[in-house]
């Protein structure tokens, strides 16, 4: 059997509306993340998708006076897959729940668990919130009856449901936990799953009654499964579950599953961190190696959102800073794990001063000079100890940071070195020494050490911004393909080869026509 994929999954987004920038951040997360693991030479399967079916969806349809499966089809093909493609996001698979090939997967896998015993019918009431497409406890809610996410009223339901036995799951999840702290991160979203595992937990309405957007209950189709029982089986309905022994579904299954990470917003933890897994203990089936929840971008101090219309749309942000700024800037400004807030005025320093001054034109003088004093040709090899060293620290250190979802950390060290690069440039001072036709031997070699490091940045950096690194190389005349850079290989020293021709290619990161206003 072929080697087991690193599997990673973005939550599959609602389509009541076009993304903001939150769910490209997840998404970009996600991107960074798969393209790094990509460049360590591994096998990589990295799914996104969207969330159709549910009472949201429905009512947003019905608002817009348009069928749900019309309105669903429009928004992914109008706004979330083009979202993608402008971001440079490079999922292997998009999965819409609407599809026959989820539909299906997800009728069977509940037959299954119904014919195991952990389904019985039952009557619910109580709130639930359209905007969470959420069961609440009356104690969840603030004063009035109000959602604390959506600050909006709660319906009351009170239907003859199909249950699922959650409660039976809770100590197992416990025994989870303990045993596998990192299937849950940060700790602080571990923690808050443990408590609420310790309190009251209730078995779950896995059907609705009162409208029909729905994949139908097979063994009673005047019932819809509940929606978050629908979408949190795209994790493994994409990838073939329940197909026959020997199918390319099953064979695609074994080759993915566990997932390795589930990233999501801590909006949606508990749904991943207890429902999830429980539904899948009770298939028997491996668990998630790793869930891992986000912080939000805030707005005003509360999370940005659709329903509250406090999103902004990618392209506010990329039609200024341009795509790749947009894809460093979220993951190297807030700590993973950690809520923050967008700011104009904090992005504009950071491209100014890390992007524009820092990596931009490290590049573009190095290529300037290589013109000017060796007549475009890359100079005979060279090596610079100290240089060698700090970047073998680097790659050590970027490696373990991005792997452990530490992006922030990932990113800073790699910033580091380009910073001590710009220090040996400034401390060597090219431009004195081409003065003295007896030091060409030392000028060559400050130019190869310069070259060869930027070489290595744009390998390192190549996950995070990909169109600006591949320009770069490009530009550096490299003749490989910068994507089948492998990490591990990165800090060998001197592979930037002696002849190469540089080119003068456009600027990295362009001045910005007026940093602070729109
Ligand atoms: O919850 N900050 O979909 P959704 C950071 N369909 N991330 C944010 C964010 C913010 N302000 N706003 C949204 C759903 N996100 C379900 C998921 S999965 C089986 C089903 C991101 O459209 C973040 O990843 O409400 C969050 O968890 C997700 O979008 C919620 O997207
Ligand atoms: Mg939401």
């Amino acid at each position: 059997m072929s080697e087991k994929s690193f599997y990673l999954s973005t939550p599959i987004y609602y389509v009541n509306d076009a993304p903001h920038i939150g769910h490209a951040y997840t998404t970009v997360a996600g991107d960074v993340l798969t393209r790094w693991h990509r460049q360590r030479g591994e096998s990589v399967w990295f799914l996104t998708g969207t969330d159709e079916h549910g009472q949201k969806v429905l009512n947003t349809a019905e608002k817009n006076g348009v069928a749900p499966q019309d309105w669903c089809d429009k928004l992914v093909e109008d706004a979330w897959k083009p979202v993608w493609k402008a971001l440079n996001i490079a999922n292997d698979d998009f999965i819409r729940t609407t599809e026959p090939r989820h539909m299906e997967r997800v009728q069977r896998f509940l037959s299954g668990l119904k014919e195991q015993g952990h389904i019985y019918s039952g009557k619910y009431e109580g709130p639930y919130c359209i905007g969470c497409e959420e069961f609440k406890l009356p104690g969840d809610l603030l004063e009035g009856g109000l959602c604390p996410i959506h600050s909006k009223p709660c319906e009351t339901v009170s239907e003859e449901n199909w249950f699922f036995r959650l409660s039976a799951f809770v100590p197992a999840l416990i025994e989870h936990y303990k045993k596998n702290p990192t299937a849950c991160e940060p700790a602080s979203a571990r923690n808050e799953v443990v408590a609420f595992l310790e309190g009251e937990v209730q078995d779950l309405s896995i059907s609705r009654s009162t409208f029909d957007w729905g994949i139908p209950v097979p063994w009673d189709t005047k019932q819809v499964i509940y929606v978050w029982f629908d979408a949190l089986l795209n994790y493994a309905t994409a990838v073939g579950l329940g197909d026959e022994a020997g199918s390319v579904g099953a064979e695609m299954f074994a080759k993915t599953w566990p997932a390795d990470v589930h990233l999501v917003g801590k909006d949606i933890l508990r749904f991943h961190a207890v429902i999830w897994p429980a539904m899948l203990m009770a298939a028997g089936l491996p668990l998630p190696k790793k869930v891992f929840a986000h912080g939000w971008l805030l707005v005003g101090g509360e999370k940005m959102s659709k329903s509250k219309l406090t999103g902004i749309a990618p392209s506010d942000i990329t039609d200024h800073f341009g795509v790749d700024a947009f894809r460093y800037y979220f993951l190297r400004a807030i700590p993973f794990g950690s809520d923050g807030s967008f700011s104009w005025e904090d992005m504009s320093a950071r491209y100014t001063s890390e992007l524009a001054n820092d990596f931009g034109n490290l590049a573009s003088r190095l290529i300037a000079m290589i013109e000017k004093y060796c007549d475009g040709v890359i100079p005979a090899l060279a090596k610079d100890a100290a240089l060698e060293s700090a970047l073998a620290e680097t790659v050590a250190k970027a490696d373990a940071s991005m792997v452990a979802l530490d992006f922030q950390g990932g990113i800073n060290a790699i910033m580091e070195f380009c910073k001590r690069v710009n220090g040996y440039v400034t401390e060597r001072e090219p431009w004195i020494v081409a003065k003295d036709e007896s030091r060409k031997a030392e000028l060559n070699e400050i130019l190869y050490n310069t070259a060869d490091s930027i070489r290595a940045l744009a390998v390192l950096l190549h996950p995070v911004m990909p169109a600006t690194c591949e320009t770069l190389w490009a530009a550096l005349g490299m003749q490989s393909s910068i994507a089948e850079q492998k990490i591990s290989d990165v800090a060998t020293w001197a592979q930037i080869p002696t002849g190469s021709r540089v080119t003068k290619g456009a600027v990295l990161f362009p001045r910005l026509e007026d940093p602070v206003a729109k």
